[in-house]
């Protein structure tokens, strides 16, 4: 038989819409989800990412039209979890302590991004459906034969080092570094990287899926734009071999054997699928005036939580912009926080740590846990003119979220831990003598 691989690399924009897409002409069924007979003799399958019942605003699902329904695989058995792990877990340790890792090297012996994949922390608890795991990915392979999804969570791929191209059941998504990549709960997919050694920071999600913050006063534009979300077009493969099925669920991996490639979906259409977005187009807004704004202002993505504007998680990033404010310290201020913040730097100096924070590092301060600039940054930031400074060629990131996070082994006995982290602020003197 014909040997077809998915190789499409088209788009579609916009966020949450109701896409629709086929790979061969005709293969959506005209008017009915599922017809009697669908067209190519496709098999009608429903994906739902929500329950049945939950609001038309909230709701996401996509009707798939695939060659086997994707119950055809043989049975799971567990398998081993390498470094993942999913709250809550045992190990590990809750601390109060500020932490920073240097970043993660990229191992020599062939790892796919599956097995590539290590877990900082987390918290909440994936079966109940809330919290967060944080995984760093380090790999250098394809994965080879063997395809993947996530019952647990949904994964926000932020790669830091080579591009990660996702052959996903709607179709294909590349992101380079600077680019993110987020794939909802259950939707098979396989990873190639097509530049070798790679790294980046993967969010899975526990909780209700990402979407597009409201805007309030800001109105109708602004931030993430809608428009600028890309959703792939329907692509498929048709190939057959044994293959392996790998599944994350209840915070184990399972795999069962597959003789096809169940990315075999021809055409498809819903508001549930994976989607791109590239962080160069957020519009930034700040003070024209004096002070700055929370961060919140820099939010691309959130998960709620329940209670109104309390995120499962907010993605955050720090990006390129106009610092004008007057009379104003620019830096961020020291502060303390009810929520829990992991930064990731994807490239270039971060404004409050110019040293310490690199490309590929991490820092961990948790609910309450004090922080800010360090000594340098806050001579410099309180002795600077200040004139107009465009921050540029820097892209920091932040899942805030609001359980604390607790560290896993990995992390908390990492040899990438920078120990003396707490000493860039033992610097910071005792100004007050009484005298304004
Ligand atoms: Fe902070």
């Amino acid at each position: 038989m014909d040997t077809v691989t998915a190789t499409t690399l088209e788009y579609q924009s916009g966020f949450g819409n109701e896409f629709a897409s086929e790979a061969l002409p005709g293969a959506l069924p005209d008017g009915r989800n599922s017809p009697q007979r669908a067209p190519y003799g496709l098999y009608a399958e429903l994906v739902s990412g929500t329950a049945f019942t939950q609001p038309r605003a909230d709701n996401l699902r996509t009707w798939v039209y695939r060659m086997r329904p994707s119950a055809v695989h043989g049975g799971f058995r567990q398998v081993d979890n390498g470094s993942l792990r999913t709250p809550p877990f045992n190990e590990g340790v809750l601390t109060p302590q500020q932490m920073r890792w240097d970043p993660t090297p990229v191992p020599d012996e062939k790892t796919d991004l599956i097995s590539g994949m290590m877990t900082l922390g987390g918290n909440g608890d994936a079966n109940a459906q809330a919290g967060i795991g944080i995984h760093i990915y380090a790999a250098n392979a394809s994965m080879d034969g063997r395809y993947f999804y996530n019952s647990d969570g949904e994964m926000l791929f932020v790669p830091q080092q080579g591009r990660l191209r996702l052959v996903t059941e709607m179709g294909v998504l590349e992101a380079a570094p600077n680019e993110i990549i987020v794939v909802p709960r259950g939707i098979k997919f396989r990873a190639d990287l097509p530049d070798g050694p790679s790294r980046g920071y993967v969010c899975e999600n526990f909780g209700a899926a990402l979407r597009l913050p409201d805007l309030g006063p800001i109105g109708s534009n602004g931030l993430a734009n809608a428009r600028d979300f890309l959703s792939p077009m329907a692509s498929f493969e048709d190939i057959e071999g044994e293959f392996e099925l790998v599944n994350k669920f209840g915070g184990n991996l399972w795999s069962a054997p597959i003789g096809h490639s169940p990315l075999d979906v021809v055409a498809w259409h819903g508001n549930l699928g994976p989607y791109k977005y590239d962080l160069a187009n957020f519009m930034a807004i700040g003070s024209i005036s004096f002070d700055h704004p929370d961060p919140s202002i820099y939010t691309v993505l959130t998960s709620p939580s329940g209670p109104a504007g309390l995120a499962n998680v907010d993605f955050v990033i720090f990006p390129p912009r106009w610092l004008v404010g007057e009379n104003t310290f620019r830096p961020p201020w020291y502060h303390r926080n009810i929520m829990s913040e992991f930064m990731g730097l994807i490239l270039g100096q971060y404004d409050a740590k110019p040293e310490g924070f690199v490309p590929g590092g991490a820092s961990l301060h948790n609910m309450m846990s004090a922080h800010g600039p360090d000594d340098g940054a806050y001579e410099k930031a309180t002795n600077a003119e200040l004139k107009p400074e465009f921050l540029g060629a820097t892209m920091a990131f932040m899942f805030e979220t609001r359980y604390p996070i607790k560290l896993t082994d990995w992390a908390a006995q990492s040899p990438q831990i920078q120990a003396g982290y707490q000493d860039c602020w033992q610097g910071l003197k005792k100004n007050f003598n009484g005298k304004k």
